[in-house]
């Protein structure tokens, strides 16, 4: 196998030293971000597996990310360009103004009583507030937790219990294509059902509906920035928490995933450059959610910490008006690189197959489309290739690691792309496929479990927060030596990557991350549902959709398309619309093996029209009919 350690050139000369010798590896980068302390070391990897980068440095992220080019001259160049068709509003912010206004927010929330080291939720939509609020928080050492707005009050509510913030930030709405989405009902009862309550909620009123606030809890955001004395840096520590994202897991609890200071801040600053390609002052656009790592990594932090100007776009690659979205943006912005989701791109071929619409637009500034959060198929890769004919790169990461492990990069090497591959591993990643049972490390074009030999680079999630164990159990412990991604792939006889999906109950629903586990709990929460599996479907457009098959309890009479919708209901209710949960059917029993484990991978291939071969430890072989009939149903097993 030409493994990528003999691989000659930039990208096989910068690979091997970061495998090899991290620390001289790092320590080169971490030169391009600004030390308020010096650290004592690159790595301290005394206490596997847990790791912490550059111990001992002191630094500030917002001041890096704001102050650092306004000291330099550049206060004038364009930061944020807030784009939203959804209310026809394009703002420009220069670094001077964002920085002005950033400091301004930071004192409030010293003001409301935030320190170094509290927390603070963030529930927003896609409106410049979101990105100054995480910045604020960066700047006075706070830890913010984005919670995304299309979750329901009960996953905020869960997020509010584990992150326990004092202050909650929020916005009196958000605006998904015409319809108005009211946020403050969903964050009073998501408070009514925390047991933490937060101290205090500053609530930013959008014309489009003004929220009413809660006496003695509830503050106007604008009129407490407007008196709030702006805030310096205050330093943390290089492994201080930056923030908490909390991302699905196999269960209905999400996990905290904790990103520091320092390591964030040295990485993200490095992919900018090498994988994406990006110089200072270029436009650079993630149009994703600050909801979301894609959000945190790439709308807010690594386009600012390198320079550049960064877009938010509150609005979809469809609708907002028209399938020509996307290229308008990149027109009139002179966008370099655009990242999105490949559902975005499915989105826009459904509407607009022969691509017309980008007749209308000049878009020759543009030079790359990065793609990632769900594996990009080869039907869209080769239409939105075709189309744009620039570099299509698909690049595979994940909440916890913050950035791409496996990628093509625009400056260290370009390598030939490879339909339905995510190339190959980015510096810093020592990606293995490791067999399941035994866990020995396997050969190229043989698949398996992808494991990361630890440590992993700088810009990863040392720990779950306030939970080591969890960390352990959940990343470290199936393979000790190797970080466990959750998903499975091979190598080819190139050392190109193909990432062939989960292997545990997480699955992608556009792009999002959401758990089967989590929806099951839901479901069998029903009074009238005795058992039920949730799975992901394949779905043409959103990758998957969740589907559930249940059995009522026995004496249970009622119509069942009754039950499926109320299901359908509690879903939506207890996760949020994002889930796209829209089909449940009865069934009266459960494919499972003799020792009562539900054959779940079997029922995926079933629903998915694939081939499938009956179990041998299936303890009644004509349930795997009836899981075919009841998915034909609901237009599944074709
Ligand atoms: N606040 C409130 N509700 C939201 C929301 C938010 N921030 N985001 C989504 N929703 C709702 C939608 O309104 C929709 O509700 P509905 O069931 O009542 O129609 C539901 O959640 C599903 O939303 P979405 O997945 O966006 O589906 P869609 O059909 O509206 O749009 C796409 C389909 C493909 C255009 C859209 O999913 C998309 O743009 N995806 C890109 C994904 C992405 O950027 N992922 C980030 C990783 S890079
Ligand atoms: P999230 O944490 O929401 O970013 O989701 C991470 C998961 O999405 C990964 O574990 C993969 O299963 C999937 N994923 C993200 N990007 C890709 C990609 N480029 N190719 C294949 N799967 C991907």
């Amino acid at each position: 196998m030409k493994t990528t350690e003999t691989t000659a050139g930039r990208y096989g000369e910068a690979f091997n030293e970061s495998v090899k010798d991290p620390s001289s590896f790092w320590g080169k980068a971490a030169q391009d971000v600004a030390w308020k302390k010096p650290y004592d070391r690159v790595l301290d990897d005394s206490n596997p597996p847990f790791y912490k980068w550059f111990p001992g440095g002191e630094l500030n992220t917002c001041y890096n990310a704001l102050d650092l080019h306004i000291e330099q001259g550049f206060g004038d160049r364009t930061a944020l360009i807030y784009d939203s068709p959804v209310t026809d509003t394009v703002k420009k912010f220069s670094y001077s103004e964002l920085r002005d206004r950033v400091a301004r927010v930071a004192g409030m929330l010293q003001g409301l009583g935030v320190k170094k080291g509290g927390r603070v939720i963030i529930y927003m939509p896609m409106i410049p507030e979101a990105l100054i609020a995480m910045l604020a928080c960066a700047r006075i050492g706070a830890i913010h937790s984005v919670v995304f707005g299309g979750f329901a009050a009960k996953e905020l509510a869960v997020r509010i219990d584990d992150a326990k913030p004092t202050v909650i930030l929020s916005a009196s709405c958000g605006i998904e294509v015409k319809r108005v989405i009211p946020y403050k009902p969903l964050l009073d009862e998501a408070i009514k059902m925390s047991s933490h309550k937060p101290e205090k909620c500053v609530i930013f009123q959008r014309p489009q509906a003004q929220a009413e606030l809660t006496p003695g809890r509830d503050l106007d955001w604008a009129e407490l920035e407007k008196k709030a004395v702006p805030a310096d840096c205050v330093w943390v520590k290089s492994e201080d928490p930056l923030y908490i994202l909390y991302t699905s897991g196999t269960t209905g609890v999400p996990k905290g995933v904790v990103r520091d200071n320092g390591g964030h801040a040295v990485a993200l600053k490095w992919s900018m450059k090498h994988i994406y390609g990006i110089n200072p002052g270029e436009v650079y656009w993630a149009a994703s959610d600050v909801g979301w790592v894609v959000g945190h990594s790439y709308i807010v932090y690594a386009p600012l910490l390198l320079g550049a100007t960064t877009i938010m776009y509150e609005g979809k690659p469809v609708g907002t008006p028209d399938p020509g979205a996307f290229w308008r943006v990149i027109s009139q912005h002179k966008v370099k690189a655009l990242f999105t989701a490949p559902t975005a791109f499915r989105a826009i071929k459904r509407e607009d197959a022969k691509g017309e619409y980008l007749k209308k637009y000049d878009i020759s500034c543009f030079e790359t489309l990065f793609l990632a959060g769900e594996r990009t198929d080869p039907d869209t890769y080769f239409w939105a290739s075709d189309l744009l004919k620039v570099p299509v790169i698909d690049h595979w990461w994940q909440t916890e690691t913050g950035w791409a492990i496996c990628a093509n990069f625009r400056n260290l090497e370009l390598f030939p792309i490879k339909a339905g591959s995510a190339s190959k591993p980015v510096p810093g990643y020592n990606v293995k496929i490791l067999d399941s049972a035994t866990g020995k490390e396997l050969g190229p074009n043989e698949q398996g479990i992808v494991g990361i030999k630890l440590p992993l680079p700088p810009g990863n999630l040392p720990t779950l927060w306030q939970n080591d164990l969890k960390f352990q159990e959940s990343y470290t412990n199936a393979y000790p030596g190797y970080y466990f991604t959750g998903d499975g792939g091979y190598f080819d006889e190139d050392g190109y990557i193909y990432i062939m999906g989960r292997v545990d109950d997480v699955i992608n629903v556009a792009g999002h991350r959401l758990s089967t586990g989590a929806m099951e709990e839901i479901v069998a929460q029903h009074p009238d549902v005795a058992e039920c599996a949730v799975i992901g479907a394949e779905d043409q457009l959103k990758g998957q959709v969740p589907i559930a098959f249940y059995v009522t309890k026995a004496g249970v009479s009622r119509e069942p398309g009754e039950i499926s919708a109320e299901l359908v209901q509690m879903v939506r209710n207890q996760i949020g619309p994002l889930a796209c949960f829209k089909s449940a059917v009865s069934v009266p029993r459960l494919p499972k093996t003799r020792s009562g484990k539900i054959l779940r991978a079997t029922m995926r291939k079933i629903a998915d029209s694939q081939k499938y071969s009956t179990p041998a430890t299936i303890e009644d072989p004509t349930s795997l009919d009836v899981i075919k009939e009841a998915a034909q149903t609901i237009g599944y097993a074709k």
